[in-house]
């Protein structure tokens, strides 16, 4: 693998072509996320009506046995619609995969004679038995909201709900043959110890602390130094703000690898985002589903150490490099929670468009600081060698728009097809939030930081008890503001009322691609378009200047 390091993609919300996937060449591609799991009972208990059914198997303790698994299902051409792994109640050490398909009862019966030679048991009565598989209660049962009419995946409506939103599609000791620890017996052993935490993991427990190696921390610094050289250049604004304070509170430094369990307290002060260990990949459905609760995924294994500027999937140097300090931002926390909220009960379609969005902003996005575009993508901030081609190629940065945007394509192995850019990340959360109100939904849905739970909000009363709420603080503001302008006059209270009455107040040039607003003297250099590519000379910049 060569070392001069490929993008990696954080939480691998990536798609290829119109549909999300997992890696190709992975076993598990064929797979995609079915969130809705009230179609289950009724496959089971009756599995020659339909199509669908499910199927419950431990695997053997070597490498590779997920594979062999999962290649029967190839092998026979059944239609993997989802899979998912947990820890096994009935052995402490072991995992089970359940795997949700489309065929006939013959085909089953194909199924179970060739994957019992692959597997250490199947089991479906088990868990009927004892109704282990948390499955998600029937919208129709719903107290608060009638679902009856609606057909619509589950969602969490509350934070603890996220115990069972963990739908990991490969777990983080199953890797590819071409992953850099794929032959390193001690890595992939390492790899499980991580995997466990992320698995045994419940809302509102302390996060696990992890003893780092020698060699860890050594990869861990490598990736640090290399990238804090680049921060002052590249980074924006609010990155930069909250780089000194991770140090001072969380302990980012060289020879340290901070601990999620600090990070976490020290945003939850500061943001109130929390973190959550995750063992691999997660579906983009419930990986924004967490961001919703201000709740971040968060793996906390790290690269392999042969090649430090290279990963294939997200680690604790993209997370924490990466994503860490804009989380501890509040507009770029709410930005992040608003995604989250907006993919509450969205179709398949709308999840697809959304993590599209999520990568291209909060994985790869750009915004205009000081006449420059800044980073503020994780993906970008994490990746020195993507990070130096982001900056040397403006023909490739174009102007973020929601609905041209979510159908670029992601690429997971090589460096992006484009980049995009605003003018702040106010703007960006601005076109996000117009772009989320095109999602069909027939409800609108409020997080309450009170209760740390959605309120969906179905007709007029309860609407009319959210304003009611909000009218407190509303009064709250309006009293300080009157002290305040008593005191100064030179406070433009038109403007804080504006932001009131209409939105967020964007600068005259921003929120929109025309910069004939704009009278800055190089409005026209700082704004690039599709047809106009951003001009530099050298590295310092996506700095635009003749
Ligand atoms: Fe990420």
């Amino acid at each position: 693998m060569s070392g001069s390091g490929k993008s990696l993609l954080g939480v691998w919300l990536y798609r290829r072509g119109e549909s999300w996937a997992v890696k190709e060449g992975s076993p598990l591609h064929k797979s995609r996320d079915v969130c809705c799991r009230d179609d289950i009972p009724e496959s089971e208990n009756n599995p020659t009506s339909g199509n669908k059914n499910s199927v419950i198997f431990s695997l053997k303790n070597q490498v590779g046995g997920l594979a062999r698994a999962l290649q029967v299902f190839q092998d026979l051409g059944i239609n993997v619609v989802h899979i998912e792994s947990r820890k096994s109640l009935r052995r402490g050490s072991e995992y089970d995969i359940m795997v949700d398909v489309e065929c006939d009862s013959k085909r089953m019966e194909q199924l179970m004679k060739m994957l019992s030679r692959e597997v250490a048991a199947i089991n479906l009565a088990h868990y009927e038995q004892i109704g282990s598989i948390p499955r998600a209660p029937s919208l129709s049962t719903a107290t608060s909201f009638d679902f009856s009419e609606v057909d619509m995946p589950w969602f969490p409506r509350k934070i603890s709900d996220l115990d069972r939103a963990q739908k990991v599609l490969m777990y983080g000791s199953e890797l590819d043959a071409d992953h850099p620890g794929f032959k390193d017996t001690v890595y992939r052993k390492r790899r499980e110890e991580f995997a466990d935490i992320a698995y045994n993991y419940r809302h509102g427990q302390p996060i696990p602390r992890v003893q780092y190696t020698p060699d860890e921390i050594r990869t861990w610094g490598t990736v640090f130094r290399e990238l804090h050289h680049l921060y002052q250049k590249y980074a924006c604004k609010e990155y930069l703000e909250n780089w000194p304070k991770l140090v001072k509170y969380c302990g980012y430094r060289e020879d340290n690898i901070p601990q999620l369990q600090d990070i976490n307290v020290f945003l939850k002060r500061t943001t109130g985002f929390q973190l959550r260990p995750v063992a691999g990949y997660l579906t983009p459905r419930d990986f924004l589903s967490g961001l919703a609760f201000r709740v971040f995924h968060c793996t906390q294994y790290i690269r392999h150490s042969s090649d430090p500027f290279y990963t294939p999937e997200p680690d604790c140097c993209h997370e924490l490099l990466g994503h860490m300090p804009l989380l501890a931002n509040p507009s770029f926390a709410q930005f992040s929670q608003e995604l989250g909220l907006a993919s509450l009960g969205a179709s398949d379609e709308d999840i697809d468009k959304l993590a599209t969005l999520y990568f291209f902003t909060v994985e790869f996005g750009l915004c205009k600081q000081d006449g420059m575009l800044r980073v503020y993508g994780a993906g970008l901030l994490s990746s020195v060698a993507e990070l130096r081609h982001a900056v040397t190629t403006p023909e490739k940065t174009m102007r973020f728009e929601p609905d041209v945007t979510c159908k670029q394509e992601c690429i997971i192995t090589a460096f992006q097809n484009a980049y995009y850019y605003t003018d702040s990340i106010e703007e960006a959360k601005e076109k996000m939030r117009a772009f989320a109100n095109q999602i069909q939904r027939p409800f609108g849905i409020r997080y309450n930081p009170y209760t740390q739970s959605v309120e969906v909000l179905t007709d007029a009363q309860k609407i009319t008890a959210v304003v009611t709420e909000l009218r407190g603080d509303l009064c709250i503001v309006s009293n300080a503001l009157k002290k305040i302008h008593e005191q100064d006059d030179t406070v433009d209270v038109e403007r804080i009322t504006s932001l009131l009455t209409h939105g967020i107040d964007l600068p005259q040039d921003s929120g929109n691609s025309s910069s004939d607003s704009d009278d800055s003297p190089n409005a026209e250099e700082t704004r690039p378009r599709e047809d106009q590519q951003l001009r530099h000379d050298d590295e310092d910049a996506i700095n635009v200047k003749n």
